[in-house]
């Protein structure tokens, strides 16, 4: 696997985009950079990175049946490769947010765009590693691997972000292949048992209003989730219009 490596880069998605509509890049391309200046998250929202702190990495993937689960599987990557390299479980927030203590680690976007070529997958991942301190206002909200770990065991040692990404990559392409083989049954459960929220009171919230509200009973195989409202209703609702509280 190739991996374009950048010193610095306003959004490795961005930058991605533009290699896969240019014909520089195609499915399969990796770019990663230590130094993203501009990230951005899911609804455009700005996603900070801090130089030399944080993995900011994007992936093309060639759309298939059954991709509706790709960010979800690409968040039990995550948690795995996490669990693998630190002993530490991390919780998965639907749709795809990775939480310690209720703080958020590591956020995956997911977008399909046109290229010449047609449709490719763009998934951006980005994990607050090393960072200690967060911009005011992000304290409450934000934590990272280094501080998870400084919780277990006080020790000071940074960790090797490249180190991290290798193993990031691999898990993620191992869902990946599973998911683009059909084994939708496999990922979906290891989604359900991933996700904090199944069994769990839930407001759904569209532009700040709250939607619904209910117990979180199940996730589709399009990555949707099922909540059973206060009338006894299950209703489905798609990360694209909401958000969970
Ligand atoms: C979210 O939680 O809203 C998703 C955050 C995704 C951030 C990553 S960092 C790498 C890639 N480049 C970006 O500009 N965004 C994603």
């Amino acid at each position: 696997m190739e991996i374009i490596v950048l010193n610095e880069v306003d959004s490795t998605n961005t930058a991605l985009k533009e290699m896969l509509r240019d014909g520089t890049a195609s499915a399969g391309a990796v770019v990663y950079s230590e130094n993203q200046k501009s990230g951005y998250g899911r609804r455009g929202r700005f996603w900070h990175s801090e130089k030399g702190k944080n993995i900011a990495v994007s992936l093309a993937l060639q759309p298939f049946k059954g991709d509706d689960l790709i960010s979800l599987a690409t968040g039990v990557a995550v948690l795995q490769s996490l669990y693998d390299e630190y002993g530490i479980h991390f919780s998965l927030k639907w749709p795809n947010d990775i939480l310690y203590k209720g703080k958020k680690v590591c956020g995956i976007s997911c977008e399909k765009i046109a290229t010449a070529n047609g449709q490719v997958i763009v998934l951006g991942i980005g994990i607050n590693v090393n960072n200690t301190v967060f911009p005011e206002g992000m304290s409450d909200t934000a934590t990272s691997i280094h501080l998870a770990l400084r919780d277990y065991a006080p020790k000071e040692s940074e960790i090797t972000l490249r180190g991290l990404l290798d193993n990031l990559l691999d898990s993620i392409f191992h869902w990946h292949d599973r998911l683009s083989s059909g084994f939708t049954d496999e990922v979906l459960s290891a989604v359900k048992t991933a996700c904090i929220n199944i069994g769990q009171p839930v407001r759904i919230v569209n532009e700040g209003v709250t939607v619904a509200e209910g117990i979180a009973e199940g996730i589709d195989a399009d990555g949707g989730i099922i909540v059973i409202t206060d009338n006894n209703t299950p209703k489905k609702f798609h990360s694209g219009e909401i958000s969970l509280r």
